[in-house]
């Protein structure tokens, strides 16, 4: 028998989520909740929340979130495993044993560790030894300072065959070989993989060693060497940094990616450590996925010659399928020949932070592109412009955001192309293109504090709009979800504030209509958000148009709070999901994170009907064509 996602709820179930948290961190009661300063960042005022029926923590300083489980692995800093056990022993519960096959894997696991460990701390021997000279000299040379060395572990494989293979010896040659630290060839003896090398460990979330990457101290090939994937290390599902950057991006609230391993040090080194690599390859989904759970817009940081805009629009590409509300990337263009490293050697950090402050956002970059790639002279190349443009919005799974992109798009492309709007009396313009590869500059919009607000919505930005859109126009339905609105402050502190502001005006008079909703949230400082809300007949539901159904519009706007509701629950129980996954692959805990994404996809699809079945939103897109 093994662990069952039945046997996880049942023991979050018995677990007291105030009390577990309470006995390390000072906690007060606050309405059904507990609050107190948060443990995981820096804070003299407390905006860390725990709420018992949910079982779920949150800071609306640093957004950490979680459970029970979570709690014991991410604060406490015990494996997934020891945490259960933790937990189901003060519940009284007892853990079913790991099936034989799981348990065998979990031990050579343990054990690989404990060899990557070893080797990690023999290679920082040889780096401080007579051997190392030379890659000590390179160290200096590109200015890593002794605390930025001893931080991410340098090391020195010296220039032999055999001398990791004598040093470890006692872990013995197969688990080496597995270990990806010695070359096995048939017919000759065992040796080491890495020779003459400067030594970069690469870590897990938990800061376990799980592989190398050598680079070659003088001039050769390749520049770097790394391990091969082994049962601890999967290329495509690894961030170099990732340890040392999730906790500097919760604080910093941001996380870039660039296209080394030297330029994470360096920007480290420079004060900014929310910062990862992917290992010599493009970026795979699964770590955009990762990247997308610790912040919302992620900044790649590529170099700005062919190769690095070629996987800038690589990685832009494979993201699309994957954008979701509030979820999208930004993009930073080093200049030509210079990588980050080189930078901020030459520079120093505020020359990055300037670039970052430039940042492209994906549709600019993916406009930008396509723009400059072909001539757009005759009606037919235009034609072409155009089709692919409606296959990259094709390509989003998310039905709104899709929407979202196809509008932009066909905006962007009246503003290009098209003749200037049909004013009466007004002398028709000659059409000029605007040439390729000049930026599109968008219609200057106000930035108003709550609009600022709503950009930092981390939860279903989109819908959350359109539900309080609904929300201003049916403030006598407010009533009937004071309970679930209340549970959505716990969600996201900007919109938490919005809603707070809509149900308190509402509770107070019941009889209430949207004008004098408006008038009275004006006060407070939302008026600009409201009026637009109000205003918002482009949103395609029901409940945000003027006119129409009221059941019918009071029907869908319950379902698309029913959906705004579920889909942070499932968001967080599918990171939940994948990180127990991490800390112990077990086919339960894959079935679980699979449930978890058709849960996630079952949300979208009630959602599309939402859009779909609404005949004004019909008319709306058919208006837009
Ligand atoms: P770069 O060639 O841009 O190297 O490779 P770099 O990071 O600027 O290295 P330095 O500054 O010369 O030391 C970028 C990344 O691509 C992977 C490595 O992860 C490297 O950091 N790479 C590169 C390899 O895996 N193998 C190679 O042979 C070269
Ligand atoms: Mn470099």
């Amino acid at each position: 028998m093994s662990l069952t996602p039945a046997f996880l709820d049942e023991l979050r179930a018995r677990t007291s989520l105030s009390a577990l948290i309470g006995r390390t961190t000072k906690l007060t009661k606050a309405g059904r909740e507990h609050k107190g300063c948060c443990p995981f960042h820096n804070e003299k005022t407390p905006s860390f929340y725990v709420n018992d029926d949910k079982g779920f923590y949150h800071c609306f300083g640093c957004s950490a979130h979680g459970d029970a489980i979570r709690w014991m692995t991410d604060q406490r800093g015990l494996p997934f495993m020891d945490a259960v056990k933790e937990l189901a022993q003060a519940a009284g519960m007892e853990v079913p044993a790991l099936d034989k096959k799981s348990a065998e894997r979990a031990e050579k696991a343990q054990s690989l560790h404990d060899v990557m460990a070893a080797a990690a701390e023999w290679f920082c021997t040889q780096l401080d030894g007579l051997e190392g000279s030379a890659a000590r000299e390179l160290l200096d040379r590109r200015g890593i300072k002794a605390e930025t060395k001893r931080t991410f572990g340098f090391g020195f494989a010296p220039d032999a065959r055999g001398k990791l293979r004598a040093a470890l010896k006692q872990f013995g040659d197969a688990m080496l070989i597995e270990a990806g630290l010695l070359i096995n060839v048939e017919g000759k003896e065992p040796y080491d993989r890495f020779r003459g090398r400067l030594m970069i460990p690469i870590r897990d979330q938990r800061g376990r060693v799980i592989a190398f990457g050598g680079r070659i101290i003088g001039d050769g090939e390749p520049k770097y060497l790394n391990s091969p994937d082994t049962p601890l290390f999967d290329k495509g599902r690894t961030l170099y940094n990732i340890d040392r950057a999730l906790p500097a991006a919760r604080k910093a609230n941001r996380v870039f990616v660039v296209e080394g391993y030297m330029d994470a040090i360096a920007l480290a080194q420079a004060g900014i450590g929310e910062v990862v690599a992917p290992l010599g390859t493009a970026l795979t989904e699964h770590q955009l996925e990762r990247l997308w759970r610790i912040a919302d817009v992620p900044t790649l940081c590529f170099d700005g010659d062919n190769a690095g805009q070629k996987a800038a629009i690589r990685a832009a590409h494979r993201a699309m399928p994957m954008l979701a509300a509030g979820k999208s990337l930004k993009f930073v263009t080093l200049p030509e020949g210079q990588d980050p490293d080189d930078l901020i050697r030459a520079k120093g950090a505020g020359a990055f932070e300037a670039l970052v402050r430039d940042a492209t956002q994906l549709v600019d970059r993916l406009w930008a592109h396509e723009l400059a790639a072909e001539p757009m002279t005759t009606p037919e190349e235009r034609a072409g412009f155009r089709g692919r443009f409606a296959e990259l919005a094709k390509a989003i799974a998310d039905p709104v955001v899709r929407s979202e992109y196809q509008s932009e798009f066909r905006r962007r492309y009246d503003e290009q192309f098209a003749a200037p709007p049909r004013a009466p009396f007004q002398p028709r313009q000659p059409f000029v293109p605007r040439k390729p590869g000049q930026k599109w500059s968008p219609p200057p919009a106000p930035v108003t504090e709550d609009a600022k607000a709503f950009r930092a919505i981390g939860i279903d930005r989109v819908l959350a709009k359109a539900v309080l859109a609904g929300l201003i126009r049916h403030p006598v339905e407010i009533a009937r979800h004071v309970e679930v609105l209340g549970s959505l402050r716990l969600a996201d502190g900007a919109l938490g504030r919005l809603f707070e502001a809509v149900v308190d005006v509402a509770l107070e008079d019941q009889a209430l209509d949207s004008g004098r909703l408006v008038t009275i949230l004006a006060q407070s400082g939302f008026e600009t958000v409201a009026r637009d809300l109000l205003r918002a007949d482009t949103m395609p539901y029901s409940f945000t148009q003027a006119t129409g159904d009221e059941t019918r519009a009071r029907e869908d706007l319950d379902e698309a709070i029913a959906i705004l509701v579920a889909r942070p629950e499932v968001d967080a129980a599918l990171a939940d999901a994948t990180s127990a996954m991490q800390a112990r692959f077990t086919d339960e805990a894959f079935q679980r994170q699979v449930a978890l994404v058709r849960e996630q996809q079952a949300l979208d699809l009630r959602l599309a009907n939402l859009v779909q079945s609404n005949e004004d939103a019909r008319a709306f897109d058919a208006e837009d064509d």
